[in-house]
């Protein structure tokens, strides 16, 4: 029996097999229990040596099965091992990433130059109320500067924001007549206007607003020169135009320096050595008042970056329609990878 059951121990290749030898050799209704019957017929002292040569059996027979085991549940690993085995050394498939559009490039520049300078980021409504985009920023109905926003209207009082100053009334509000505030907002702006090279009727803008004790036209234009050398290059002066805006009083439109033609004369700056790149000001004190600040105590200053403008100036993009029509052949070339 002991030969018989090692020899099948030996050749079994499976757990499966393996358990039903166990059964069958060492269970009730085995070989083994079927000798130990024979028991009865023997005298005492055959009955002793029996008893101990079987005992000796069945021990063998499970230290076998026990070590089989052992053996073949390793070589089961083994095998999935084997057949799940990845090769870390061969190289990957690269997956195609895509880059940051330029628009985004030219937003998180700007925005994290003004974070640096200890500015917060502010959001507001891309469909605005009348009484935000414009009442609150001193364009009253029927002023004739409306004309200059030809505006996306949803209802009699609700539209499209022309620009992103409404995000500055809400933080100016939402301040409660307390400085000092320090925002930037950038975003979505919409216009009335036809497509084309220069115009595009969905725009985005970077306004900026700091209002504070004792600031005056000087921390302005301190603020924009910083701006003008970060984004265009440390060489770049700028220059103050009066201008005007309803919203700011004084008004002016900022030039920089061409960058470009380094002042030389070039096409880009249409020979004059300087390219307008935003409106500023003086918050107007009219706005203080509606927005909840008292003149008396407190100044401000605001600026309106076109981002179109800058990304189109930075990378020498001259229509602005590229920025939108999502062709690969253009957004590829604004290398940082997203
Ligand atoms: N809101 C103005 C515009 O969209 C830009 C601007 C902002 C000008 C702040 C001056 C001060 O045209």
């Amino acid at each position: 029996i002991k030969e018989e059951a090692l020899a099948k121990i030996h050749d079994c290749i499976s757990l499966k097999d393996l358990n039903d030898l166990r059964v069958f050799y060492l269970g009730k209704k085995g070989p083994m229990q079927a000798a130990m019957k024979s028991m009865k017929n023997m005298n005492q002292e055959e009955r002793a040596t029996f008893g101990q040569v079987s005992n000796k059996v069945k021990q063998e027979i499970t230290q076998a099965i026990e070590n089989k085991k052992v053996a073949l549940e390793e070589a089961e690993m083994n095998a999935k091992l084997a057949s799940e085995n990845i090769d870390i050394t061969l190289p990957s498939t690269a997956l195609p990433l895509g880059s940051l559009h330029p628009l985004s490039v030219v937003k998180n520049d700007i925005e994290e130059l003004f974070l640096g300078m200890g500015y917060q980021i502010a959001e507001g409504p891309e469909v605005e109320s009348d009484h935000f985009n414009f009442e609150l920023m001193n364009l009253p109905k029927g002023h004739p500067a409306r004309d200059m926003q030809d505006t996306f209207y949803i209802d009699e009082n609700t539209l499209m924001r022309t620009h992103t100053s409404p995000v500055q009334a809400h933080a100016m509000i939402a301040a409660e007549g307390k400085g000092p505030i320090k925002v930037i907002c950038p975003g979505k702006t919409y216009r009335r206007d036809d497509d084309d090279a220069t115009h595009s009727h969905q725009f985005m803008q970077c306004e900026g607003l700091v209002i504070d004790k004792n600031i005056t036209m000087a921390d302005l234009k301190g603020t924009l020169e910083v701006f003008a050398k970060k984004m265009f290059g440390e060489k770049r002066k700028i220059r103050l135009r009066p201008s005007y805006f309803p919203f700011t009083e004084p008004s002016v439109e900022v030039d920089i320096s061409c960058h470009n033609c380094e002042g030389k004369g070039c096409p880009m700056c249409k020979h004059t050595g300087w390219i307008e790149i935003l409106g500023a000001g003086m918050v107007n004190p009219r706005v203080l008042e509606m927005c909840g600040f008292d003149p008396e105590v407190y100044q401000g200053f605001a600026f309106g970056i076109g981002l179109e403008r800058v990304a189109m100036l930075k990378y020498n993009i001259d229509n602005i329609r590229d920025f939108y029509n999502n062709d690969l052949r253009f957004l590829n070339q604004f290398g940082r990878k997203g």
